[in-house]
């Protein structure tokens, strides 16, 4: 099969490559000493956020070209399309309206009017567990709640819940289990009272192998510690979009929230599926949350491409991937409460860009969906940034500064603040080896030390950077740093012709999954299997045939 190539897509491709190729020998230190602008020049705010974009590899020729490949790839037209609702989402023959879960103001179509139900809904729960009126089956209030659901159903209220800690309500303590590792629920229900404990089963399809496992075990520790059957719904609510299964599971229909299949479990946070949020942080910073977001689509949607932070983003991860051969992207939050943020932005952009054909089924032979890595600054920087600074790979990163702290401690966050400044200045401007050994000289170190060391100690610098700036993490400005990381992972989509809105690659490795499953319990190892996991499933075997 001829594979797809993206010179096909864009007629500018060769200026686009003369231009990566111009970069040989250019360094972003010399366009700032030739450009006392430059920083204004490529920053772009809105929604409460500052994207700095300019510690990057790109002047006004680069940009230009890339904003018209983002016309080629008639990326307004497909803004347009996804918030209208259109199936871009053409293989599951489905919309992606995750931006209809964040409406404001009134209700105005089919799906905001579900959301508007269900959010109802969800408010009166959270109330009346808040309140203590809703009670466990000893007439307890409820102290903890435990969200039991994997990767959609996971990760984005667990990162939210944690990024929103300086706002928790303290009514309830919110857990998350999500492994089908049963040391995760088996050591949590240690230190949980069964009369007080509310369980969320966060599940799109219902059918998740983790989410099932750690439910019927959750349901077990219920029933093995004095709960009758008929008080379990006072300690069972589900989320998902079969609410059928979730009824056949043993859910009372009335504690079953529904999603819809307009929604893509890595989108869904904003849904029914963010109640740990809710339960944390109540419900109206939950609806902040969603305003935020919601101010990030109406700009993706309305400002112009060139001053339009998700695509902007989006174009510069296509210009580093597709023309200057990275193939990595660095999360640095410098904020320990994002430290969940980039395992998030993993599924985010991971699952929905690690592609290899194109919407119509064509093999690629371009690079799609990067690797996504990171976490919270200043602890990076000792250990992997190391390799950022003099490793031989180069890693476009993304730092995410907050002007203010929400705790007392100032020193503490100008420190913070100016590590993150510091180390996308290191990583710009490098120090080369005259200057390194003027240093070492201006310290007193001796010629031959200074022969020795001078070269180790170089930072070849040109490495490039987004800034990320807010205020505060707030509610608002976190569903706005959300939203502009999906549309970017759209951008790109849009950009490389691929559909970011299923995961087919999911599936393989469940059905064998159920397959090695079945051969432990029946130990019968087909015998066309490849040697290696024949051996590795009896071993298993040998190990438990006891138990
Ligand atoms: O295995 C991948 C996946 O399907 C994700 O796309 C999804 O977020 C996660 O599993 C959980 O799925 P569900 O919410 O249906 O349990």
């Amino acid at each position: 099969m001829q594979k797809r190539k993206l010179s096909d897509l864009y007629s500018n491709w060769d200026q686009l490559v003369d231009n990566a190729a111009s970069w040989e020998g250019r360094t972003l230190k010399q366009l700032f000493s030739e450009d006392a602008n430059r920083s204004a020049r490529y920053s772009v705010a809105a929604a409460g956020l500052e994207l700095d974009f300019s510690k990057n590899h790109i002047d006004e020729q680069t940009l230009a070209l890339l904003l018209d490949a983002a016309k080629q790839a008639d990326l307004q037209g497909a803004i347009k399309r996804l918030f209208r609702g259109d199936h871009v989402n053409n293989t599951e023959d489905r919309p992606a309206l995750h931006s209809a879960l964040r409406y404001t103001g009134e209700a105005s179509n089919e799906e905001e009017k579900c959301v508007e139900a269900t959010l109802t809904k969800m408010a009166g729960l959270i109330e009346s567990v808040h309140s203590g009126e809703w009670k466990g089956f000893k007439g307890d209030k409820i102290t903890d709640v435990v969200n039991i659901g994997i990767g959609g159903s996971d990760l984005g209220p667990r990162m939210v819940t944690k990024a929103l800690t300086p706002f928790h309500t303290g009514h309830v303590n919110v857990h998350f289990i999500a492994n089908v590792d049963g040391a995760e629920i088996y050591d949590l229900t240690q230190k949980l009272n069964p009369a007080t404990t509310l369980f969320l089963i966060a599940s799109k399809s219902f059918s998740t192998l983790e989410t099932l496992e750690n439910s019927l075990s959750a349901r077990k520790w219920m029933l093995d510690n004095d709960c009758g059957e008929n008080q379990l719904c006072h300690h069972f609510v589900a989320i998902s979009s079969k609410v059928d299964k979730a009824v056949e599971f043993g859910i009372d229909a009335d504690n079953v929230y529904p999603l819809w299949d307009w929604v893509g479990g890595r989108y869904s946070l904003w849904s029914a599926i963010g109640m740990p949020i809710a339960f944390a942080v109540g419900m109206d910073n939950f609806n902040k949350l969603r305003a935020g977001a919601n101010a990030m689509d109406t700009h993706f949607a309305e400002a112009p491409l060139e001053k339009n932070i998700p695509v902007l983003m989006g174009l510069i991860i296509f210009w580093y991937s597709n023309f200057l051969g990275t193939d990595t992207q660095a999360i640095l939050p410098y904020a320990c409460h994002l430290q969940l943020l980039p395992a998030y932005l993993q599924q985010l952009e991971m699952e929905s860009n690690g592609k290899s054909v194109t919407k119509d089924g064509a093999r690629v032979d371009y690079q799609t969906g990067s690797i996504v890595w990171g976490s919270e600054g200043t602890n990076g920087q000792h250990s992997f940034h190391q390799l950022l600074h003099q490793g031989t790979t180069m890693v476009p990163t993304d730092f995410i500064a907050t002007l203010q702290a929400h705790h007392p401690i100032d020193h503490q966050h100008k420190y913070l603040f100016a590590n993150c400044v510091a180390q996308s200045q290191a990583l710009m401007s490098g120090r080369d080896l005259e200057t390194t050994e003027a240093e070492l000289r201006a310290n007193g170190v001796s010629e031959e030390e200074i022969q020795k060391l001078a070269e180790h100690k170089v930072h070849p610098g040109n490495h490039p950077s987004n800034t990320i700036l807010m205020d505060k993490l707030t509610p608002e400005t976190l569903g706005a740093l959300i939203a502009a990381y999906e549309q970017k992972v759209y951008t790109l989509g849009t950009l490389w012709n691929i559909n970011s809105y299923d995961q087919w690659g999911v599936e393989l490795g469940k059905l064998l999954g159920t397959h090695i499953a079945n051969a432990i319990d029946t130990t019968d190892i087909p015998g066309d299997w490849d040697s290696s996991t024949q051996t590795l499933v009896r071993k298993f075997n040998e190990a438990n045939k006891s138990l």
